[in-house]
């Protein structure tokens, strides 16, 4: 049996399937019935969010025959039939009616000159040539000036999608001649219901808070949760839980530091246990977890807890239920100025350690002075990087 990644057996086929991308969808669906179809379109956006995607459903709509063939069927459904001759040609990959173009290998004015003679040529099926050009931003100058008379003068057949995570470095004469549509980053609750939907699919037994960790890896974007999905199904294939994922083995599989150790911080500072911080400290180095990383996740802890001071509700605090109420809880441990201040000698660290040679010491002293920082300094003597930039003292002075 041939192994699919999940990311290409997953990709939707139907407008409607693509997630958290409805501003672009609903409009071309609009283009569709309308009649009103452009020629040039640029997709932008981060990896991994339905670009590609996008594009291919839309050169299947332009050709399907039953979206042109019945107008009421159009008017009503206005996705791929996924059944005519056409969206089969689609499906099997041996359509002629679109080309994918990746523009970071073929970025040279021969290539351009290729395409555009490639251009010049209708279809021999269907209505329209769908040309996807993929990363369009690594084109030379050159290149693009080469294409901007096709451009302006473009076949009826042919529609150009050009396709970019860099939407700035697409020069204004080719972005202006286009329609432009930004795809979102995709939120963390739909990317967890979607990875949550391949599991069922896929008969595998999840725990919810696992695919909440592997959403958050991925940072809004899709293909990254789907990839790291697959990484985590083969990781547990063969755990004591008959292949169940769990919390605490994606935890392990992502070499994830814990909401726990990020209390601990929290809770040295608040019962004042200098012992109890440099033990964070030292768990941190030895486990070879990176400082940088570990001063972000911890900027993100504090975050959490000046949300939940700020709005009363743990709403948009992204974690498990339980840990949910921990934030609740602990956050009336600390006043929102002494979080602030913890942030903002936080973002200082970062900024001095990309400086200094002996890191893990200056690690250490950085976590222990966030004691101080609360309790010891009476707040208007603090120096904050916005209040006073130029007494900055380094931080191990004393
Ligand atoms: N909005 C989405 N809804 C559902 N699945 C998605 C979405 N975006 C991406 N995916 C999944 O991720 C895979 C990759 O998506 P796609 O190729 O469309 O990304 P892209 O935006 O073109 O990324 P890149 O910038 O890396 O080319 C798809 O096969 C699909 O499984
Ligand atoms: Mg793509
Ligand atoms: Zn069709």
């Amino acid at each position: 049996m041939s192994y699919q990644v999940i990311a290409r057996k997953y990709r939707p086929a139907k407008f409607s399937d693509i997630t958290a991308q409805e501003h672009v969808t609903r409009t071309i669906q609009n283009s569709l019935r309308m009649g009103r179809v452009g020629h040039g379109y640029i997709f932008s956006g981060l990896r991994g969010v339905g670009k590609t995607t996008a594009a291919r459903i839309f050169a299947k709509s332009l050709n399907c025959q039953k979206l042109m063939d019945d107008p009421e069927y159009l008017q009503q459904v206005t996705e791929p039939c996924g059944e005519c001759e056409s969206c089969r040609d689609f499906d099997s990959g041996t359509s002629l009616n679109i080309s994918e173009f990746d523009a970071a290998s073929n970025n040279s004015v021969d290539d351009i000159r290729a395409l555009r003679e490639n251009v010049r040529y209708g279809p021999q099926k269907g209505k329209y040539r769908v040309y996807i050009i993929d990363e369009v931003h690594m084109l030379s100058i050159a290149a693009f000036n080469a294409f901007l008379k096709t451009l302006e003068e473009p076949p009826p057949h042919a529609i150009f999608i050009f396709a970019t995570t860099e939407l700035h470095k697409i020069p204004a004469t080719i972005s202006s001649r286009c329609q432009r549509f930004n795809f979102k980053r995709i939120p963390l609750e739909d990317i967890q219901k979607q990875l949550q939907s391949i599991c069922d699919a896929e008969h595998i037994a999840v725990e919810g808070d696992a695919l909440q960790l592997i959403g958050r890896k991925a940072q809004g974007s899709m293909r990254d949760a789907q990839s790291i999905l697959d990484q985590v199904i083969a990781f547990s294939a063969e755990n004591d839980h008959g292949g169940a994922i769990s919390y605490k083995g994606v935890g392990e599989l992502l070499n994830y530091i814990d909401d726990d150790t990020m209390f601990d911080v929290t809770d040295a500072v608040t019962t004042q246990d200098p012992a109890k911080m440099l033990d964070v400290a030292q768990f941190v180095i030895r486990n070879g977890y990176d400082e940088q990383d570990f001063l972000e996740k911890l900027i993100e802890h504090l975050r959490n807890f000046l949300v939940v001071q700020n709005l009363s509700s743990t709403r948009l605090v992204e974690r498990p239920d339980a840990i949910r109420e921990r934030y609740q809880r602990d956050a009336a441990n600390f006043s929102s100025l002494a979080v602030m201040q913890m942030v903002d000698f936080i973002l200082l660290t970062q900024k001095e350690l990309k400086f200094q040679f002996e890191y893990q010491f200056r690690f250490e002293l950085a976590l222990l002075k966030l004691i101080d920082i609360v309790h010891a300094v009476p707040s208007a003597t603090l120096q904050t990087p916005s209040e006073a930039p130029q007494k900055k003292k380094p931080l191990t002075s004393h």
